[in-house]
């Protein structure tokens, strides 16, 4: 992903890259000269920047693309946000983020007894598993049907399983061949049923996308930031009334 940020960052344009951070250099270079961050690497290394962030008071913007993200990673975020804007996703796409939204608006409309389902396929080198999306959807869903997630999320269908539960989010996980991100959700119902899905086909989106909400949250005063964030904003936008 780091390459493709900054193959996104020089097509737009009007940026100059002060730091390139992998496994081998200091994290500590990119808060030396940067204006803001884009961070995709690993959880080790978002908690070492967040932490980093918060022990010198750093004022620079964040956006953090990793996924696999813990609740200390969102604890951390939090915090740091006090000091400076910070903005989190773990899809990029501005198309997810709305895709998010149907998922809501679907969850509310049904009840629970249509059995969501929801599917998250990618590449073999992914690390992290249900994807930070599918993770995301199953949330959303369980916001929207008034559950706490914990309780409803299924991960685990192996030998004798219990009987499925009422109001249940299974998930499915696929890593095989170089599939970029594909995410279907499923409402089953008795006599019908609605299947919604998203499909990548290039990580370019997510390069463009973390470049567009670097851009915004450049803008923004401290507080933690979502795609639903920069979405709202561009859709108000566009709606909003003119003259
Ligand atoms: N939010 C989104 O839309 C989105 C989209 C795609 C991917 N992702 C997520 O973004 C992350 C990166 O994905 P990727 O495909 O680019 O993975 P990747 O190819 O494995 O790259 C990870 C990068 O992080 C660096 N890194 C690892 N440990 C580090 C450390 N301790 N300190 C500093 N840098 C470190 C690696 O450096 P080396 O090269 O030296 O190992 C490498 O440059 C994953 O969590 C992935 O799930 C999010």
């Amino acid at each position: 992903m780091g390459g493709l940020v900054i193959k996104a960052l020089l097509q737009e344009g009007g940026f100059a890259i002060s730091s390139k951070v992998s496994s081998k250099d200091n994290i500590e270079i990119m808060f030396h000269d940067s204006d803001v961050i884009i961070d995709f690497s690993c959880p080790l290394a978002t908690e070492a920047m967040l932490r980093y962030a918060l022990a010198n008071h750093s004022h620079i913007p964040i956006v953090v693309g990793t996924t696999g993200l813990s609740n200390m990673h969102h604890e951390l975020m939090e915090e740091q946000s006090k000091y400076a804007p910070i903005f989190c996703s773990p899809n990029m796409s501005p198309l997810v983020a709305i895709f998010n939204a149907v998922v809501f608006f679907l969850a509310k409309a049904m009840n629970e007894d249509f059995d969501v389902e929801i599917l998250d396929s990618h590449h073999g080198l992914k690390k992290d598993a249900p994807s930070g999306t599918a993770l995301m959807l199953g949330r959303t869903i369980a916001r929207a049907r008034n559950r706490e997630f914990d309780e409803v999320a299924n991960f685990i269908r192996y030998g004798i399983i219990e009987q499925r539960k009422r109001g249940e989010i299974g998930f499915s996980v696929q890593r095989s061949g170089n599939v970029v991100g594909l995410h279907e959700v499923s409402f089953v119902g008795r006599h019908e049923d609605v299947k919604i899905r998203h499909n990548a086909h290039s990580k370019e989106i997510f390069a463009k996308g973390a470049v567009k909400a670097a851009k915004w949250l450049v803008k923004q005063v401290c507080g933690l930031y979502s795609m639903d964030d920069l979405i709202g904003d561009t859709v108000s936008q566009l709606t909003r009334p003119r003259g």
